[in-house]
């Protein structure tokens, strides 16, 4: 399956500093073998909406989405406006968003609903943090968060992207090992597997603190299907190797 590269920008940008690292991806990306997208802080939408213009090598995301479809929702931005800015993907439960903003499995899966009926795949993010991990709860968080996501969709789980990140690899320098990662995959593969025929087509994204030097092994394990990015997706040079190692 065609792997999948995913930059996520987080709370990071300006006009100046956008229009810089765009032009230098489009000048330099060539004919990736992978798909690539930007997810980017909301109001730099427009702006990267016309930067990318019409090219197909890199899509757009946003970071958030919410979970109602419009009214009364003060600092909402709902998956119909999204829409209009041709946002094609849009991650959902950040672990960022699941501790500060106190999302639960619950938000999460009404958000990856909201985004799939407005024709937005959702990148819908789990993992443990170290403390879970310690006490051998990985697999049973993983499972737990996904299950509530595979509970609301149904059937169209076969069109969302996972991605595995583990909280305590996020921006710490410290990366899963391969096999550690690949064990977590296998888990959440399997546990597709019992919702959809179709698991073997979902990709599953590895994102922790995946750098130029670590990606490519990271991605020859059988079910890392790509990559989510935070810190490294800010520099060119960086994001460009990391697709780059993406066959
Ligand atoms: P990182 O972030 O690559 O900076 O660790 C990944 C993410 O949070 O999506």
């Amino acid at each position: 399956m065609k792997k999948f590269i995913a930059g996520n920008w987080k709370m990071n940008g300006s006009l100046a500093a956008n229009e810089k690292l765009v032009h230098e991806l489009l000048d330099r990306v060539g004919r990736p073998s992978c798909d690539v997208a930007v997810c980017v802080p909301c109001p730099y939408l427009s702006q990267l909406q016309s930067l990318l213009g019409d090219q197909r090598l890199i899509a757009l995301g946003a970071q958030n989405v919410s979970q109602h479809e419009s009214g009364a929702y003060t600092g909402d931005v709902s998956a119909a406006m999204l829409r209009e800015f041709g946002v094609r993907y849009a991650i959902v439960g950040h672990s960022e968003r699941r501790q500060h903003q106190a999302e639960t499995d619950t938000n999460v899966a009404i958000k990856a609903k909201r985004a799939l009926e407005a024709g937005i795949t959702p990148i819908v993010c789990v993992g443990e943090t170290q403390r879970e991990r310690d006490e051998g709860l990985t697999d049973y968080i993983v499972r737990r968060q996904l299950a509530a996501v595979v509970h609301l969709v149904g059937p169209c789980i076969s069109e969302i992207v996972l991605a595995y990140e583990p909280v305590w690899a996020i921006g710490t320098g410290k990366t899963a090992t391969p096999e550690q990662a690949q064990q977590v995959h296998a888990i959440l593969r399997k546990q597709l597997q019992a919702a959809t025929e179709k698991a073997h087509t979902i990709r599953i994204l590895y994102g922790g603190s995946m750098n130029a030097s670590n990606a490519a092994t990271l991605m020859t394990q059988p079910d890392i299907d790509g990559g989510l990015i935070g810190g490294a997706s800010l520099k060119a040079d960086d994001f460009l190797a990391i697709i780059g190692a993406a066959k």
